[in-house]
């Protein structure tokens, strides 16, 4: 199996709170410590370059707690960046300053017209844009991904609130090969997932409950939660390696490694 250097956009936990409640892992009541989430955070990164990828860094701004989740500041895909428009008004903030980045980065920049949550709900697969929608992204944003990035764009419901982007629920794990817990899906999308992916990785609540598919894999290294143990040795049979992380504090704002990686894709061969 063939690894691909990548480059990722990571954004430090300085201001990592849980001060508001905007998906069903969130509990502003229950204590945070920063300093272990930034400890953790500075291990993911460290993962990364080991493993030969390239880590850019975008500033942190204050009184945006969840801006650590960098998979929801934009997508990347062939040099364009496609901004966000969040859901929830508590991140609004964060868009503007992920779209300044990409600007400075030398990105061609377009605008979202609907709800984007970006990588949270859009993932790459081939040739294939695996777009959810169901909690965040609104559907109508599908259609508009598809004419921006030109690849077919695959409607993804999510069912599940704990599961509330399509990056909680499902992991690409090289150009052909997918992982995912069916019932975060619509009979239909599971359906639809069954046909692409007839060989996928079928990962089990237990692994989905601490954030398993929220992995990022550059095609034969697979970074994930350390917890989600039974998805690890899965996918060890399936040929890849599996390095654990804990990113436990992260967790309490319904985060795991993948949501704090956002992929920088530059050209057509750099899938
Ligand atoms: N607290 C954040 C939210 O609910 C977590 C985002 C996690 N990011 C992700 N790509 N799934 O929006």
């Amino acid at each position: 199996m063939d690894a691909t250097r990548q480059r990722f956009l990571m954004c430090r936990p300085t201001y990592f709170a849980v001060d508001y409640a905007i998906n069903p892992w969130m509990d502003p009541t229950s204590p945070v410590d920063t300093d272990l989430a930034v400890r953790q955070w500075e291990q993911l990164r460290q993962v990364y370059r080991d493993l030969g990828h390239t880590v850019e860094e975008i500033t942190p701004v204050p009184g945006l707690p969840d801006m650590v989740f960098a998979a929801n500041g934009g997508t990347v895909i062939d040099g364009k960046a496609m901004a966000v428009q969040f859901r929830d008004p508590q991140r609004a903030d964060e868009a503007p300053a992920y779209r300044a980045w990409f600007e400075a980065a030398g990105f061609e920049m377009y605008e979202p017209k609907h709800v984007n949550e970006g990588e949270g709900d859009i993932l790459l697969a081939g040739d294939l844009l695996l777009a959810g929608t169901g909690f965040r992204t609104a559907h109508a944003s599908h259609a508009q991904l598809q004419e921006v990035f030109g690849y077919p764009v695959i409607t993804m419901q999510l069912v599940d609130p704990r599961f509330y982007h399509l990056d909680t629920a499902l992991t690409v794990l090289d150009e052909r090969t997918v992982a995912y817990l069916p019932e975060a899906f619509s009979p239909g999308s599971q359906a639809v997932l069954r046909r692409l992916f007839p060989d996928a990785v079928h990962a089990t609540m237990a692994d989905a409950e601490v954030f398993g598919l929220n992995s990022v894999s550059d095609g034969r290294h697979v970074v994930l939660p350390a917890q989600a143990t039974g998805l690890a040795a899965k996918l060890r049979d399936r040929g890849y390696e599996t390095i654990g992380v804990d990113l436990s504090e992260l967790r309490k704002a319904g985060g795991g490694p993948k949501c704090c990686t956002l992929r920088l894709r530059q050209g057509k061969a750099d899938k």
